[in-house]
């Protein structure tokens, strides 16, 4: 990451205590976007280092912020979940198709899986869980969670606060997301191109990219494969996913997402109506003191830049739209790596009641 982009750790240890210190965890996916994160939220809540195995296609080692350097080792294959034994509980920050195969597996060998991928998340026996809206959901039998994808989890979080006080009738989500959303590649193709646009030298080999066009520059609006309906699949996610982390099986969702060249953070601008008035003024008290979200009165904010490395769910712009009492519109901006995906996935962790 860029060293203005530094990972501010204030919320630290976030409920982790010495009995969590005591599991034996994997992250598998160490060397990617989330994974890294995930390493640095455990370490920057005292997890130890021997009690912590990080794992990703190939001999590595990562360096954290604090410039400790952290091995990973290669999983030699995704079909001997006994690789995992003596583990408590598994991270899993890897491809949906890699998750489908390592999740199943390590929960039938005992150890308790917390999955960032897509695989599991609309499957009815798998809890999907934003702590503060459906922390309670991790009561339930079953040692697979499933975390939900990065931009549902920002915009599920206000949206939450408003379906509980007013009842959410309909929720229009525009997405601006980041290029790290689409992972470490994605994250090393904007700084290649910014530094070739800007014409630095010492350019290097250039990387892989996961976008359909140049970034930089740009907007791209699909994110993910678009079905013959036209709607992409991270529209879809959004619209299954917050339906289901709600409890809203009824609820309309519609949704458009694009890419936009920022490093990290996504935002959104969300329309909404619902079934009984709003009061502007009592929805920003709730809005202000809900756990996760950070109400800002910026009328030109949040922005990803400020809010870059944070951990909250930053809303701002909350208004009234034309549509009546019962139509609203507020902006939110998270950032997509902690809160949209290893945060979140963290929190899970510690409310989870794993046998030490
Ligand atoms: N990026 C986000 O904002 C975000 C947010 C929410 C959820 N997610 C989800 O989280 C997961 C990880 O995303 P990411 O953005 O971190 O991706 P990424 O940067 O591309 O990292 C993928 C990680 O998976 C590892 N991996 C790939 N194939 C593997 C295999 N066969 N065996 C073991 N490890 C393997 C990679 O290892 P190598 O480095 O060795 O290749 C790398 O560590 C994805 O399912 C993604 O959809 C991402």
């Amino acid at each position: 990451m860029a060293s203005d982009f530094r990972t501010r750790t204030a919320g630290a240890p976030w409920g982790w205590d010495d009995a969590h210190r005591r599991l034996s965890i994997a992250v598998v996916g160490a060397t990617g976007a989330v994974g890294r994160e995930l390493v640095e939220l455990l370490v920057a809540a005292g997890h130890p280092a021997n009690r912590l195995d990080c794992l990703a296609r190939r001999y590595d080692k990562i360096e954290l912020e604090n410039r400790q350097k952290v091995p990973v080792r290669p999983l030699e294959t995704t079909q001997d979940a006994s690789a995992f034994s003596g583990f408590d509980l598994a991270f899993l920050c890897t491809p949906t198709e890699i998750s489908r195969v390592l999740g199943p597996a390590l929960s039938e060998f005992g150890v308790r899986v917390i999955d960032l991928s897509s695989a599991f998340r609309m499957r009815d026996d798998v809890p999907l869980v934003v702590p503060e809206i459906n922390g309670a959901e991790l009561a339930r039998e079953g040692r697979l969670v499933a975390n939900p994808n990065c931009t549902t989890a920002i915009a599920a979080l206000p949206l939450a606060v408003v379906d509980r006080e007013y009842g959410l009738d309909e929720v229009l989500v525009v997405s601006y997301q980041a290029a790290s959303g689409a992972g470490a590649p994605g994250l090393a193709t904007l700084t290649y191109e910014l530094r070739r646009e800007a014409g630095l030298p010492g350019l290097g080999s250039e990387p892989k990219s996961p976008f359909v066009a140049t970034l930089v520059n740009n907007v791209i609006p699909a994110i993910a494969e678009v079905d013959e309906r036209g709607t992409s699949g991270e529209e879809q996610k959004i619209q299954d996913e917050l339906r289901k982390i709600l409890g809203r099986p009824d609820l309309v969702v519609e949704s458009t997402t694009a890419r936009v060249p920022v490093e990290r953070c996504h935002s959104v601008a969300v329309h909404l109506k619902t079934k009984r008035d709003v009061d502007l003024r009592r929805l920003r008290e709730l809005l202000a003191r809900a756990p996760g979200l950070a109400l800002t009165d910026d009328p030109h904010g949040p922005r990803p830049r400020d809010c870059a490395g944070t951990d909250p769910v930053h809303v701002g712009r909350v208004r009234a739209g034309s549509r009546g009492s019962r139509s609203l519109c507020f902006f939110a901006v998270g950032d997509q790596l902690r809160k949209g995906a290893a945060l979140n996935a963290f929190q899970i962790a510690a409310r989870l009641s794993v046998e030490r």
